[in-house]
């Protein structure tokens, strides 16, 4: 499975890629804001940090405004992946831009069956959003399982990114449904690294081994 960063926090991105372990990148206007920098700005340092796929969002709601604006995000960098929301401007532009080899990744998919059109549309990626799901009382992990059922049947590329990632369990439940891909907050990544028995069990190794005297090398 596949780790993207959901941020437009250059430092978080930074940090992540040393780890050797990051794919990607989401951003979406709220993430944008909450960084505080220029649009297009902060997605150019993040797609030269990242090299691999960086998702921009469209603003527009028709399609050819969405076209206009996915020209302007592509001509940023090679591995800039155009968002566009699950509407039926949104699935158009989709299918026009991966005809053309743009990657797409179609966001705020809420259902099977929107995910069904997107993977019909030539969707590079599905966001399927478990946490707003979660929110609202439906559980968000099966919608991934039937989301994975449905491609599977047919055989579909379109990749399923899990998305509205809110806990290490749901990274956790995406990895055993086979999902392609998770996006999460870096604070989410970062959770993925501890356990308190790790803690626990170095500071014991640590302590048996200053008893020895020994030193390596
Ligand atoms: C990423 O592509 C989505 O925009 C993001 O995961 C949404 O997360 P949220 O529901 O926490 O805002």
């Amino acid at each position: 499975m596949k780790f993207f960063a959901d941020t437009a926090d250059l430092a978080d991105i930074r940090e992540l890629m040393d780890t050797g372990l990051l794919d990607g990148v989401t951003t979406n206007p709220s993430l944008v804001k909450k960084s505080g920098g220029d649009f297009i700005e902060t997605v150019t340092e993040i797609a030269r940090i990242c090299p691999g796929p960086v998702s921009a969002e469209v603003i527009a709601l028709d399609h050819a405004e969405m076209m206009r604006e996915a020209e302007v995000l592509r001509r940023i960098a090679d591995n800039i992946t155009i968002k566009v929301p699950l509407t039926i401007d949104g699935l158009k532009t989709c299918k026009a831009l991966t005809s053309d080899g743009t990657m797409v990744n179609v966001t705020l998919c809420f259902s099977a069956n929107q995910a069904l059109l997107a993977a019909k549309a030539g969707a590079s990626f599905i966001s399927p959003f478990v946490g707003r799901h979660d929110d609202v009382g439906y559980p968000g992990m099966e919608l991934i399982a039937d989301i994975r059922m449905i491609y599977d049947n047919y055989d579909f590329g379109t990749e399923i990114l899990v998305a509205s990632v809110r806990s290490p369990i749901h990274v956790h439940e995406s990895a055993k449904l086979g999902a392609d891909v998770m996006t999460a907050p870096p604070s989410v990544i970062r959770q993925l690294f501890s356990h308190p028995l790790t803690d626990k069990g170095i500071a014991a190794f640590l302590k048996d081994w200053e008893a020895t005297g020994q030193k390596i090398g």
